[in-house]
Parts: structure tokens; C-alpha cells; sequence
């Protein structure tokens, strides 16, 4: 069979990403509008979902942040955004369009009355677009600024209009402070209201997860530890940490990306099938499994960190010389470790989860390995060519999904050989994929909290990664074990050599 010619479907362009629901009439304010991820993500993506007629009919967009800059400057700036990292050419009337309602204050909310001005603007596009009191509020800001922000949107509740409060990653540094984050706004909003975001649920390939599990009735009677070896998940970055020195230096890769991105795609993986497919009935499955994750085996925990070394054919530094790095930093760039979900299906099933920054290549993965076949006769006579089934789930780049099948080499003995069925989006679909921040704003707008984490996930997270840190208290790292542009410390392939595996390359 050729799998990749089954897959094929012809659909119209954009067949596939068209959302037909249509947020209520509402005004979206982002705080932290002269910052990179509203350069690079919100305005591109708000830009996009114009480009398909997915915003409300009447709609604002307010930019607030402290930096000094008229409403015409802004916009500018947005459209060379948007044309810079947009997915869709710019074409005039499309911009028109979305910067007609598009507005600016500088303004700083810690101050007096720092809200005054976005209070009036507010209630001035309510009355001249029609927005009718609704309001997004999106928090591209410093973690330490978000309590401020807050405050001052709970006190000045529109009296009719419904809000969405939409708050960016890190949520927290560990479970306690996150806990007072959550009670900050908490006791501004209720729970329905926030919208906690981890763009890694809103790309499609996560999402698809869930259909390749539960849409299929193939994989679930084998997705268990009766079937499944293991499971490896791996978020492997070729950049290094840019100019995120202040933040990364706090956070490290436990924090940045294992505490979200990994752990998602460990529940997405492991989680039972939903109920229905609302909000609560996934997030329900999803916190069920990451409470379920016990603390690692120290011994089953590495972390590395980068020095010196050449990435896509450029020498890089190493962290500790990395500008706004302590040249002494014990800041981990690369964590791998063993976790087991102890629940009925997965008790006993390793998953091996790693994440780092300036590895080799750029590649987020969820593999799946089957036990072998229990078939001796074929061990005997196909040798080395017969190994284990396994499902590559390819989050990002190259986006698919590939399963290794052994297949009778053509000629006269049974030489077994692996090879893959495989489905990749762009050829099944013709499409490019949209951006994550795309489907999440509109989902916030149309008050769809399943992409979302609730607190009670967020706190089951960060409940496990402060295990881990606490491993590491007192214990100084022989940083740095790895050069940049490498797959890592050799640490995380002994890790896997101890179990008798291999990470898969
Ligand atoms: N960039 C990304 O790709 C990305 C990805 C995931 C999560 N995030 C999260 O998104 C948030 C924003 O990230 P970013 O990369 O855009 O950061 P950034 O480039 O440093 O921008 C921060 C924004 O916050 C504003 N700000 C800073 N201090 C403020 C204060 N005291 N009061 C009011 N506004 C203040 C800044 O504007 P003024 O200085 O002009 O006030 C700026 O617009 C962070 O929480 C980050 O962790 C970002």
C-alpha cells in the first residue's frame, strides 16, 4: 500500500483550517504591544485570521505598553510585522481593514490612573465599532507585571460586557508562586475567563494527537503498556537562547519548556479518551495523567548545559559567555529523564522526555515503540533487519506522522528491512499549517478553553518539576557537558544505554 498516495485528498485551499464560528463583536487589548511576541505572533496572527474573514464583524484592537509612539507609528511598525513574519502576502485591503480599528496608548499601569486613557478608548470604540463592551485582554508582559494589570481589569469591569483574560507563559516559577499568580487574578476573574496559554496546544499537530488517537480505531486497543515498549518525547532546539538571557537564566529548560511543552505532549499521549471534546472534559483526562507522573529516579535525571561549539555551520558560545549570563551559571540549557505515569494503562511503560537548546537540529517529537513481535521463527531467520514497530508522531518541522513497519526485502530468502508508511500534512492537505496563536486567539474570542490549561493542570505541573529541582539542591553540575550543535551530554545516551535503548535520532 502506499500510504502516502491513501492519505492524498483534494481539498480546496484552506479547506482545512477555515473556522465558521464567529466571535461575538469585541475589542482585544494587548499589554506588552511594543514587545517581540506581538511583533512576531499576536499582530501576524490577528493579520491572518482577517485574511480569512475569521475576525468579528466589529472589532478593535488595542496596543498598550509604556514605550512612547503614536497610533500611525504603531500601526507602521505592525504592518512591517506582519510582512516580515505573517504566513500570508500583505495586500493592502486586508491591512486596511484590521488597522482601521487598531489603536495605541503608551501608558504605565503601575502608575496612578495608568488605566485611564485604555478605560475611555475602550468605551470610545464600544460606541464608534460596535464592540459592544466585549473584551479580550491578552498579557504579553513580564510575569512581574501581571498582577498589576489585573487589579486595575477587575476594577473596571465593563457592567454588560463579557472579558477574556489571556495570560502567556511562565505561569509561575514553581507551585508556589503560581499558586499566588492564580489567586491574584482570580480574585479579579473567574475561572471560565482565564485563558492560560501554552501555544504548543494550539498547533495543529497536537491537536491532531487527539484525532489520531480517537478518531482511529486502530491505535487505541494497542496504546498501553501491554503494546507499548516505550515512549520517547523530545523538544530538541538548534537555537540557543537568543537574547532571553535575563528570563532564561530564571527559568532554565526545566522551567521554559519542560513544565509546558513536554508535559503536554506526555498527557496529550497518555490521557484517556475524553468524554466529549468540551473544555472540561479533556483538561479532566489531561490533569488525571500529569498527577499520575512520579518523581523521577535521580538516576534517571541528566542535565547538561551548552558550551562553546558551531551550529548551522557558525561558531556559537558557549552559555556562560552568553551576553547577560553569570560566567559561574548553573542554569541547565538541556534536561533528560525517565518518567513513569503510574496509572492502569501505562504502569511500568518508561517515557523518556528531553529537551534542549542548540542541539544538532530542530525537532519536537512523540515516538512511539511497540514491543517486538512475538514471533520466534521470524527472529531466527530475519536477523538484524527485524525491529520493533514503532509510530513517529512529528510535531514539528516537517509535520506528519510516520509508522516503521518490517517489510520482505524483494529475492529469494525472508530478509526483513524497516520501512515506513508514512502522511505528512502538506501532501495530504495542500495547506500550509496555520500558527498556533491563530486558532488560540480565536478560541479565547469565542470563550473555547479547551486548548488552555486550568489551574489545577498548571499546579500538577509545576508540583512535578519542583521534584525534580529539589534532586538538584546542593549537587554542583559539571556544566558545560555538551558542545552547542551536538545532540547533548553524553549523560542522556548513558541514561538510555542503561535501559537497554537508544534515543531515537
Ligand atoms: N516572545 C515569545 O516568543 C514568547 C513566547 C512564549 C511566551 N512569551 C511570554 O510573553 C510575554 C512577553 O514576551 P516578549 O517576548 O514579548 O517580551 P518583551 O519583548 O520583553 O516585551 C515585553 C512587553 O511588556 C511590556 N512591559 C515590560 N515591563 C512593563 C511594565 N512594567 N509595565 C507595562 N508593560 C511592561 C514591554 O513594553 P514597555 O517596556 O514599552 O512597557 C513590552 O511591550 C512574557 O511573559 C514571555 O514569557 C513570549
Amino acid at each position: 500500500m502506499n500510504a502516502q498516495t491513501e492519505a492524498r485528498v483534494d481539498v480546496p485551499l484552506e479547506a482545512g483550517s477555515a473556522d465558521q464560528r464567529r466571535p461575538d463583536p469585541c475589542a482585544l487589548v494587548i499589554f506588552g504591544a511594543s514587545g517581540d511576541l506581538t511583533h512576531r505572533k499576536l499582530i501576524p496572527a490577528l493579520y491572518a485570521l482577517e485574511f480569512r474573514g475569521l475576525l468579528p464583524e466589529s472589532f478593535a484592537v488595542v496596543g498598550v505598553a509604556r514605550t512612547q509612539n503614536s497610533t500611525e507609528a504603531w500601526r507602521e511598525e505592525m504592518r512591517a510585522a506582519v510582512t516580515e513574519f505573517g504566513r500570508d502576502e500583505m495586500r493592502d485591503d486586508v491591512w486596511k481593514r484590521l488597522a482601521a480599528g487598531m489603536h495605541y496608548v503608551s501608558t504605565d499601569f503601575s502608575s496612578e490612573g495608568g488605566e485611564t486613557e485604555v478605560m475611555k478608548l475602550l468605551e470610545q470604540l464600544d460606541k464608534e465599532r460596535g464592540t459592544r463592551g466585549n473584551r479580550v485582554y491578552y498579557l504579553a508582559v513580564p510575569p512581574a507585571v501581571i498582577s498589576t494589570v489585573v487589579d486595575k481589569l477587575g476594577e473596571r469591569r465593563h457592567p454588560s460586557g463579557w472579558v477574556r483574560l489571556i495570560v502567556e507563559k511562565p505561569f509561575g516559577h514553581d507551585l508556589a508562586s503560581a499558586k499566588v499568580l492564580n489567586e491574584d487574578i482570580v480574585s479579579n476573574f473567574q475561572e471560565q475567563e482565564i485563558f492560560r496559554i501554552d501555544h504548543y496546544l494550539g498547533k495543529e499537530t497536537v491537536q491532531n494527537v487527539l484525532a489520531f488517537r480517537f478518531a482511529n480505531g486502530i491505535f487505541e486497543p494497542i496504546w498501553n503498556r501491554r503494546y507499548v515498549d516505550s515512549v520517547q518525547i523530545t523538544v530538541a532546539e538548534s537555537l540557543g537562547i537568543e537574547d532571553r538571557a535575563g528570563f532564561y537564566e530564571q527559568a532554565g529548560a526545566i522551567r521554559d519548556v519542560v513544565q509546558n511543552h513536554v508535559l503536554q505532549l506526555l498527557a496529550l499521549t497518555a490521557m484517556e479518551p475524553p468524554a466529549d471534546f468540551e473544555a472540561d472534559a479533556v483538561r479532566n483526562e489531561k490533569v488525571k495523567v500529569v498527577r499520575a507522573i512520579a518523581p523521577p529516579d535521580p538516576g534517571y535525571v541528566v542535565r547538561g548545559q551548552y558550551g562553546p561549539g558551531e551550529v548551522d555551520g557558525k561558531k556559537v558560545p558557549g552559555y556562560r559567555h552568553e551576553p547577560g549570563v553569570a560566567p559561574d551559571s548553573e542554569t541547565e540549557t538541556y534536561v533528560a529523564l525517565k518518567v513513569f505515569v503510574d496509572n492502569w494503562r501505562w504502569a511500568g511503560t518508561p517515557f523518556y522526555l528531553r529537551t534542549g537548546k542548540h542541539l544538532s537540529s530542530r525537532a519536537t517529537t512523540i515516538v512511539i515503540m511497540f514491543r517486538p513481535a512475538p514471533h520466534p521463527p521470524f527472529l531466527e531467520i530475519a536477523g538484524e533487519g527485524l525491529r520493533p514497530n514503532l509510530i513517529v508522531i512529528q510535531v514539528q518541522p516537517d509535520e506528519g506522522i510516520s509508522m516503521r513497519i518490517g517489510a520482505k526485502v524483494p529475492g529469494q530468502g525472508m530478509t526483513i528491512q524497516p520501512v515506513n508508511l508514512s502522511f505528512q500534512y502538506d501532501r495530504a492537505f495542500h495547506v500550509h499549517l496555520p500558527e498556533a496563536y491563530e486558532k488560540l486567539i480565536l478560541d479565547a474570542m469565542l470563550g473555547d478553553a479547551t486548548l488552555f490549561t486550568r489551574i489545577d493542570e498548571v499546579e500538577a505541573q509545576w508540583s512535578f518539576v519542583d521534584s525534580v529541582v529539589a534532586q538538584w539542591q546542593g549537587s554542583a553540575p559539571d556544566f558545560p557537558n555538551y558542545a552547542a550543535g551536538t545532540p547533548g551530554p553524553k549523560a542522556a545516551d548513558a541514561l538510555m544505554a542503561r535501559d537497554d535503548r537508544l534515543w531515537c535520532r
